[in-house]
């Protein structure tokens, strides 16, 4: 049976990657950084004839990432998804647009930024590389986001935007050092989609992106490998 470990797999993307793929007969590694107050997975899991288990991990506390790689010692995770994710700024109106802009840059914030969704997917990439070294399928995704395109920004956003191009570069680093041991390595868009990030007018449901993203997270393979693709298949500009 193929196994998916997800971060963030409480609410949003993460919760819809999780129904997803039990559905389909995965084994589910929730991962959430409060286990007790994530009902919706609960639920999902408690419906899953034990195929999804919930897990503890604050992804910007290295330590609490250790620990579950000690958790996990000896299980083969085929697909490691770094999902989780935040546009930061919790404690700033609009979750803190203006202060990501020339001239009103939070700084605090922006590494806040940088641990959650730069630094974590390459800390979880390197404390889970032997269970994905002992699976069959040997993937690592990061759910990124075209906000980090360079080629394609429209100003604004320099905190989530450059924590996104940043973790692309790292992922298209490790698909080339991760290549001679058979492991493919992919950031990936997932539309504009609605979720508590995405918002209400997002135009994308999570089903309909989730589904896109299952089939290039299937197609993905070592020729694919370290490209920037969308939940349509679409290759991403840098
Ligand atoms: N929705 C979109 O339109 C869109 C577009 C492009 C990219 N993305 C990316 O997609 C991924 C999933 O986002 P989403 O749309 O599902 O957003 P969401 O509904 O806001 O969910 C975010 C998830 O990340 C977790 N998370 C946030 N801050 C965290 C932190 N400091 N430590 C640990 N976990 C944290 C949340 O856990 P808690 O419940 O504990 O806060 C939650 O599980 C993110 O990487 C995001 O950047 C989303």
């Amino acid at each position: 049976m193929p196994s998916i470990l997800i971060t963030g797999a409480n609410r949003g993307l993460g919760l819809e990657f999780a129904k997803q793929y039990s559905e389909d007969g995965w084994r589910v590694y929730g991962c959430c950084r409060d286990p007790e107050k994530a009902d919706d997975l609960k639920t999902l899991a408690d419906g899953s004839s034990g195929l999804i288990t919930l897990h503890r991990v604050s992804i910007g506390d290295h330590a609490s990432i250790e620990s579950l790689a000690d958790e996990l010692k000896g299980h083969p995770i085929d697909i490691l998804l770094n999902n989780a994710g935040t546009y930061g700024y919790v404690d700033f109106p609009d979750n803190g647009i203006e202060v990501q802009s020339f001239g009103k840059m939070d700084y605090e914030s922006w590494s806040f930024v940088l641990a959650i969704n730069t630094m974590a997917p390459l800390k979880m990439s390197e404390a889970l590389i032997d269970n994905i070294l002992a699976s069959d399928q040997k993937k690592i995704f990061t759910i990124s986001s075209t906000i980090g395109s360079i080629q394609d920004c429209e100003g604004m956003h320099y905190a989530y935007g450059s924590s996104k191009a940043a973790v692309n570069f790292l992922m298209a680093s490790m698909a080339k050092d991760l290549r001679d041991q058979g492991v493919t390595v992919m950031p990936l868009h997932p539309g504009w989609v609605e979720t508590g990030m995405g918002g209400e007018t997002a135009p994308v449901q999570p089903e309909d992106s989730i589904a896109g993203l299952k089939k290039v997270m299937d197609n993905a393979s070592l020729e694919t490998s370290g490209q920037f693709i969308g939940f349509d298949g679409a290759t991403i500009p840098w």
